[in-house]
């Protein structure tokens, strides 16, 4: 299979490539690497095969000769390049990882420990638009998905805790340099242990307000928070809010609309974003019994008891960034009454949440 390889440079795109190396992908197929900026040059060598050179991204013709491709480009590339290639009469497969074509009727979110019935019956109806699904929708559903499989939630509320990697590597850097510059701001009176705890704050308070940069974010995110994630819609709901419902219940196929909500919360962490989720059941079931559907949602959870030692040290980012397990813990009956429930869960956002589901796509076309 000839397997055009777009966007691979990027963060998501490198974060692909790595894990395509690491579970051997290249071994199975032939890689072209496309570039929007320097056609001609050396590809690399990833997997032990020679990549050749590299094609033009806005080439149609070095595009269609792809059986499948793949793009962790971003949303314009696809805005601009996918509706001309399929209208040159292209019927390859496409495997994405922006969310331009992720609510076409035409296309599938692909999350396939969840919804791999789903993938199949696409493949089967002729579908071949494969889409990775919004990466706080994908963790939701990797955590928890055992409660949506057995048809228990009857809605969610969603707040969640999202890293810096979710705006991209220069949000990162934003983040990381926003530290540096609270830190140096009262570096000497932190070296003094006589010195005021309130005149740090001052000084801290008047650095996050004044110098902590925010090109990126729009606002400072070291040492505080940004309750508003994407654009906002007109019904009071952050884009990113929006796509809960929306991309949950086409990821599951429901026919009977799950309400999911909540707020999309930023917060500094580097690459994990967390949930902290009410749950509704349709039943009382005990915890064991919720405990044990939840373990059975599939390989990846890690499911860590509802005890304060234990989720301190595991079900926080620096226990879960740069793995493949999804945390769920925190998981208790809530005072509203015994159908309520509460779980917080937890991913690394580049693995689950946007490189891995394309590749196990992959996989499944070459199965
Ligand atoms: N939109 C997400 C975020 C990342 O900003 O965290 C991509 O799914």
């Amino acid at each position: 299979m000839k397997v055009g390889l777009i966007g691979w440079r990027g963060m998501v795109g490198s974060v692909l490539m790595q894990r395509m190396v690491d579970e051997n992908d290249f071994a199975l197929i032939e890689p072209v690497y496309f570039t929007t900026s320097n056609p001609g040059a050396i590809a690399p060598s990833l997997g032990g095969k020679d990549g050749g050179t590299l094609q033009d991204a806005y080439s149609l013709d070095a595009l269609k000769a792809m059986d499948t491709i793949i793009s962790c480009q971003g949303g314009d590339y696809t805005t601009e390049i996918f509706p001309k290639l399929r209208a040159a009469g292209w019927s390859g497969y496409w495997i994405d990882a922006a969310s331009t074509l992720r609510m076409e009727d035409d296309a599938v979110i692909v999350l396939d420990p969840v919804n791999s019935g789903l993938i199949e019956c696409a493949l089967d109806r002729g579908v071949k638009n494969y889409i990775g699904g919004n990466c706080t929708n994908s963790i939701l559903l990797m955590g928890v998905g055992g409660l949506f499989r057995e048809g228990l939630v009857e809605w969610v509320s969603s707040m969640t805790y999202q890293a810096a990697s979710g705006g991209g590597a220069n949000h990162m850097r934003e983040l990381l340099k926003g530290m540096g510059v609270i830190n140096a701001a009262v570096a000497d009176e932190l070296a003094t242990p006589s010195s005021a705890i309130l005149d740090i704050d001052r000084k801290v308070a008047a650095t996050i307000r004044n110098d902590v940069p925010r090109e990126f974010f729009g606002a400072p995110l070291a040492g505080g928070l940004i309750p508003w994630i994407d654009k906002q819609l007109d019904n009071g709901q952050s884009k990113e809010e929006w796509k809960g419902q929306a991309e949950v219940n086409k990821i599951l196929g429901t026919e009977a609309v799950i309400p999911v909500d909540g707020l999309c919360v930023r917060i500094g962490a580097m690459r994990c974003h967390s949930l902290a989720l009410t749950l509704k059941l349709n039943k009382d079931l005990p915890l064991e019994e919720i405990e044990a559907i939840i373990k059975s949602g599939n390989d990846w959870v890690k499911w860590v008891p509802n005890d304060r030692e234990i989720t301190v040290s595991e079900l926080t980012p620096a226990s879960i960034t740069g793995g493949l397990q999804i945390g769920v813990g925190r998981v208790r009956k809530l005072n509203l009454g015994p159908q309520y429930l509460s779980a917080f869960v937890i991913g690394d956002q580049l693995l689950w949440g946007a490189a891995e589901p394309l590749r196990r796509m992959l996989r499944i076309l070459l199965a």
